[in-house]
Formats: structure tokens, sequence, C-alpha cells
């Protein structure tokens, strides 16, 4: 077997990879439930609320709410979803600040009574289509650090988030807490540290106003322990300080705060995203000579950007060629097999190492793509159409499975 270089999959995702006959990606149940079990480890006293738009696959949700988790949803479809995997309903909430009326009402008529928002506008449409909900406000983050910055889109300054709960005040709405998201992939503590000192600042605020919040809501951006940057240079993020630096910060709120306060996490990628991986193909590994007149090897792969790798433009997954274990290896620029530029790594930034033998039709293994393979695909985009998936081997079962 061959492998770029890096730690290969675990025991159980290594039998599913080499039992599959044909193109899915492969989920491991325990592994992921062991990634939820770990973070609470060093998180102790957090809320889990498991960011599905990372992965929405029932199995994997039904394995997170049996150990305790709940639910961040997007969209009133993801909560139905959730609903019918097995989440109670009071450990879902609506964490998208964008939403429609309908939207809301849909979301309050299922049961969810907590709401995520960063404007005035959106404040009053909860007022009026999930009245008396918990309402918690987004403040915004700069992103830097992150390889998914999420700043412009989401979340006020601390001072509007101060205007928008007194706002909800006034309107019968509960303000009931503050949330942050520092980035999707997160590499920094000190992104942590300054979006928990906003946060602090806001609370000091809403505390002169009167407003007396009950948790914080740290939001996503752990990272994931396996992708290669796009030069293809493992990204081995500081995770032990990624957590010291939030510990710290909670205490710091608390401290702040001066009367109980719960903190909630939203993690996507950082819990699925190593226990994923995509059985695919070799379609061809030809050579060409480019437009710039320089020969190069292309490994042309059964899936990429449109169907289950749309995350290849900022990072490089891991890749195993079963069949290989031995022979030499050519450099070569990795691609899906669609009809569109886009659907490849950039030859300027990181060539891969494949083996030279390699032939259409050998299996090749894509690792740590657990995180936004299942959603991220298209409708069968040049006719490849979005891959299924296999859950390999059962979860453990733990004093919190029933
Ligand atoms: C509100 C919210 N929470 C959590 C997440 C999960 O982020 P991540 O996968 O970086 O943990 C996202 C992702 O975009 C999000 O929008």
């Amino acid at each position: 077997m061959s492998a770029t270089p890096g730690a290969g999959p675990g025991e159980a995702l290594t039998a599913a990879l080499t039992a599959a006959t044909e193109d899915r990606v492969v989920y491991d149940l325990a592994g992921i439930g062991r990634s939820h079990d770990a973070l609470l480890a060093e998180l102790p006293g957090v809320r889990v609320r498991f960011a599905m738009k990372a992965c929405p696959v029932d199995e994997v949700i039904a394995v997170l709410a049996r150990r305790g988790a709940g639910i961040d949803a997007a969209s009133p479809g993801e909560m139905a979803q959730a609903l019918r995997a097995g989440v109670p309903v009071e450990r879902v909430h609506y964490g998208n600040t964008v939403k429609s009326d309908r939207d809301i009402a849909e979301a309050y008529r299922l049961g969810v009574r907590t709401f995520a928002t960063d404007s005035v506008q959106d404040v009053a449409a909860l007022a009026v289509h999930a009245p008396g909900a918990r309402v918690f406000c987004r403040v915004a983050t700069g992103g830097a650090g992150a390889l998914w910055g999420l700043s412009d889109k989401f979340g006020c300054p601390p001072d509007d988030a101060v205007r928008v709960l007194e706002r909800a005040r006034e309107l019968g709405l509960t303000p009931a807490g503050l949330s942050v998201h520092v980035g999707s992939q997160q590499m920094t503590g000190e992104a942590w540290r300054t979006a928990l000192d906003d946060l602090g600042d806001v609370l000091r605020a809403l505390s002169g106003r009167g407003i007396r919040v009950d948790h914080v809501n740290l939001g996503g951006g752990l990272p994931a322990r396996g992708y290669r940057d796009r030069r293809g240079n493992p990204l081995d993020p500081p995770l032990d300080k990624i957590f010291a630096v939030i510990r710290e910060g909670m205490d710091d709120l608390r401290r702040v705060h001066g009367g109980p306060l719960d903190f909630v996490v939203e993690p996507g990628r950082h819990l699925v995203a190593d226990h994923g991986a995509i059985r695919a193909h070799v379609a061809r590994l030809a050579e060409r000579r480019g437009a710039d007149g320089v020969r190069r090897h292309w490994l042309y792969l059964s899936c990429g950007k449109f169907n289950g790798l749309y995350e290849m433009d900022a990072l490089q997954y891991r890749l195993v060629f079963p069949g290989h274990p031995d022979g030499p290896h050519v450099p070569a620029v990795v691609a899906g097999p669609t009809c569109d530029s886009d659907d490849a790594y950039s030859h300027e930034e990181g060539l891969v190492p494949v083996p030279k033998a390699l032939a259409s039709g050998d299996p090749v293994w894509v690792l740590s793509c657990g995180a936004y393979a299942a959603g991220y695909t298209t409708v069968g985009f040049n006719g490849f159409a979005p891959l299924p998936y296999a859950c390999a081997g059962r979860a453990e079962r733990t004093g919190a499975d029933g």
C-alpha cells in the first residue's frame, strides 16, 4: 500500500475501504463517537450541538445524539432530519442568522425555541413568528487564521450585539445568549482569545443594561487533524493550545458574568472530518504538455470538487493507493472527473506523488474528507452522481447510549 506521507486511516475505515468495490463515502461511527467524547474531556461541562451541515447523515447524527449531543441546524430541513434521527427537540437550535419569515415559523412549528440572530430586522421577525423565543446574538469575528473566515456574512460588532439583544427584550423575546464563530478550520489560539475577549466586553455591556444571558455559544471552527495545505504540507493544528485558550477564556467569562453561565460548542469538521474517507477510483493517469509548454502528469479521479471534494480549492487530502505498495512515484496534478477546470488542485502550488503504474479503475482512498463531503455535492454535474455512503462498524456503546 502506498500513501502520500502521513498517518493512515484507522482499522475500521481501512476494513470498510478495502471491502468497498464501488465508489462511496465511508464513515467510522465509533471514531466519531470517540471524537465527541474527547472533546468533552477537553472542555468539561460544555454542551455539544453538532453542526450537522458538516455531515447530514442520519447514522452520524444518531450516534452523537445517543451521547447527549444536540444539533446546530441551519434550516427547517436540517431540523426535520435531526428530529427524525432521534435528537430531542430541546437540543436543536436554529444557528443560522439568515432565515425568512417562513423558515422561522416552520422551525417554531417543529418545536425549536432557540434562535441565532444578528440584526434588529431578524429580531422583529422572530418576535412575530417565534413569539417568546430564546435568542442569542452572534458577535462578528475577523476570521484571520482560519481556512474559511466566515467573517463578513454573519455577526455584528459588540456594540450592535447589545442593541440587538435590547430590542429582543423590548419585543418580548428572551435575550438568552451570545455566540461567535472564529472561522472554519481555525489554526490559531489567538483567534479564540480575541473572540472570547470580545464576548467578555459584550457581557459587561449587557449587564450594565440589566440583561443577563444564560449561555455563550462558542460556535464551530475547531480544526480537523488530517488535512494538508494547498502545497501538500500537513496542517497540524495546535489543538492543545486552542483548548487551553478556550478553557481559560471560559473561566474569564464566568468571572465577568458573575453568575451561572452555560457553554455550548457547535463543532462540525472537528468531529467528523478525520473519521470519513472516500473510496474513489482512478479515471486515468495521463501525461500532457500544458499551455506553458511544461510536461506534467495528471491524475484524474472519479470524484472531485463537484461530488465529494468541494474543499479541494483550499486544501489537499491525503491519498492512499492500496493496489500499489511499492514502485516509482511521479509528481502529478490531482483532478476530478468533470469538464470543469476548477475541478483540480493547482499545479502551481502542489503536485502530489502518485504511483507511476496507476491504471484506470484502480482504487484510491481519499482520507479525512468526512466533513462537508456528503452535503457539498452537486445533484449530478456532468452526470457524476453524488456518492453513496456507508458506515463502518457500529459505534461503541457508552454509558450514555440507550
Ligand atoms: C453557525 C455555525 N456553527 C458551526 C459551524 C461548523 O463549523 P466547523 O465545521 O468549522 O466546526 C458552522 C459552519 O459553517 C456554522 O455556520
